[in-house]
């Protein structure tokens, strides 16, 4: 019942709105994009991957897909300002790296930055700007999910190296829910923090983990 309030409230609020989701071709991306495709809102998914990007407008037929490499600024920039007015903003796409810490070298340092920092502060200025021009005075809220291991953690589970499934198991065991978070639960959380139901909530990180903190 309340799951279907909710459902009604985020047609009511994304139908026509302009969505843009970043690193949308697959994972938590594309979940997020599907549910915002769901209730009506203009998507703009945005990938380095082509052919994730074709796979997502095969499904989502309106869905406007943006091909590009956010490490590159300069055309980020062109192709984000090309879409304005955004009226919401996932800052979805990242990269991870796992080594040991001895072994880190610069290039991976610079690859991390570039991706998960670096572009993120481009997209955002972009759209900011053309929101505050949109929206003058009016507030813009900014929030974040923090995801426990999601579908790393099913790709972990089904991997053929049976010490990465005993990593796995463990981090599962932390977890109060031992299941792991589905993508689209994560999306969940988003739909919520980005419509009027969450209209207090600024500058906020919210785990979506499972209680894995808690203990
Ligand atoms: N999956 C998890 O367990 C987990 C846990 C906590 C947080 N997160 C966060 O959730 C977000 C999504 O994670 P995921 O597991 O769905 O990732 P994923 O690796 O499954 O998908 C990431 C998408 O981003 C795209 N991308 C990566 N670099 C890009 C670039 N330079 N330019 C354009 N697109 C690029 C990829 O092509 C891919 O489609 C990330 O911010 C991640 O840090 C994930």
């Amino acid at each position: 019942m309340a799951g279907q309030v909710l459902e009604d409230v985020y047609d009511n609020c994304f139908a026509g709105r302009r969505v843009l989701v970043t690193g949308a071709g697959k994972g938590l991306g594309y979940a997020i994009a599907k549910k915002f495709y769901e209730h009506g809102a203009s998507v703009f998914a945005l990938d380095k991957n082509k052919k994730s990007l074709e796979a997502l407008k095969d499904e989502l037929k309106n869905v406007t897909i943006i091909t590009v490499d956010l490490r590159d600024w300069d055309e980020t920039r062109r192709l984000v300002k090309s879409i304005a007015p955004i009226d919401h903003l996932v800052n979805n796409a990242a990269i991870s790296q796992t080594s040991y810490f001895e072994e880190v070298d610069p290039t991976q340092i610079d690859e991390l930055f570039n991706v998960n920092f670096k572009a993120v502060v481009n997209v955002t200025q972009t759209v900011t700007k053309s929101m505050a021009l949109e929206l003058g005075d009016q507030g813009v809220r900014v929030n974040c999910i923090s995801p426990a291991p999601t579908v790393v953690l099913h790709e972990m589970f089904v991997s053929p190296n049976p010490k990465i499934i005993q990593e796995t198991q463990k981090i599962l065991d932390r977890q109060i829910i031992k299941r792991p978070v589905q993508p689209s639960e994560a999306a969940e959380i988003v739909m919520f923090l980005s419509s009027p139901s969450s209209s207090m909530i600024t500058g906020s990180s919210l785990p979506v983990d499972g209680g894995i903190f808690t203990r």
